[in-house]
């Protein structure tokens, strides 16, 4: 049974970005639990706009929030979708961006994670990347959105071939939940 110190509540729907964000901040003996609370989203061309425009609409909170806007950047394609990711995989997920990329060899994109802390009037922005490349087909069963079509530096296989650990060592989400956690042990904010 794993003893935790601390707990942060993570405003999202997404069910594999709270076990990404568990997996990670148990490290540092950190809880994390799904709140109620909603993120509200603009658009933006910047994540990390999304995130401090989130955060601000949070209000003062006696708990510690988390939120997370993440995307994936494909060069060819000048870094889109970018910041609208979440819009694009709804509407023509990785088959779609697998035709977009058709007999095309420059295949080269990033996933950015952009995590935000908000606690009381305290508002922190912790940023990860993932370099790696768009493969030419789908494969693997897990994770989620563009995971099955989405190779990282130095692997051959996509994140969807991986088991949640292994991605976290490499990806966007993992590097920037890292990070808040360093940060949270430096400073015991919570
Ligand atoms: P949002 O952060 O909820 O706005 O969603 C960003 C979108 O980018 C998601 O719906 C996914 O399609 C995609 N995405 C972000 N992070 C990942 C990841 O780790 N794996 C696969 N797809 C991701």
């Amino acid at each position: 049974m794993q003893h935790f110190d601390k707990k942060i509540f993570f405003a999202t729907n997404n069910s594999n970005k709270i076990l990404e964000a568990q997996h990670v901040l148990s490290n540092f003996k950190i809880l994390v639990d799904k709140t109620e609370i909603k993120k509200v989203e603009i658009q933006s061309d910047t994540l990390e706009e999304i995130v401090l425009y989130a955060l601000k609409k949070i209000g003062k909170t006696l708990y510690p929030i988390v939120i997370e806007d993440s995307g994936l950047f494909i060069e060819k394609l000048n870094g889109f979708p970018g910041p609208y990711s979440s819009y694009v995989y709804k509407k023509i997920g990785c088959i779609g961006i697998l035709k977009l990329l058709e007999n095309e060899n420059e295949r080269r994109a990033k996933f950015v994670s952009i995590v935000g802390f908000r606690r009381d009037r305290l508002i922190k922005i912790f940023r990860g990347e993932c370099n790696g490349k768009i493969s030419y087909k789908m494969t693997g069963t897990h994770g989620f959105g563009f995971d099955p079509i989405f190779i990282p530096e130095n692997e051959e296989r996509t994140f969807a071939e991986m088991s949640l650990e292994e991605k976290c060592l490499w990806s966007h989400r993992g590097k920037a939940f890292k990070a808040l956690g360093n940060w949270i042990k430096l400073y015991k904010y919570i």
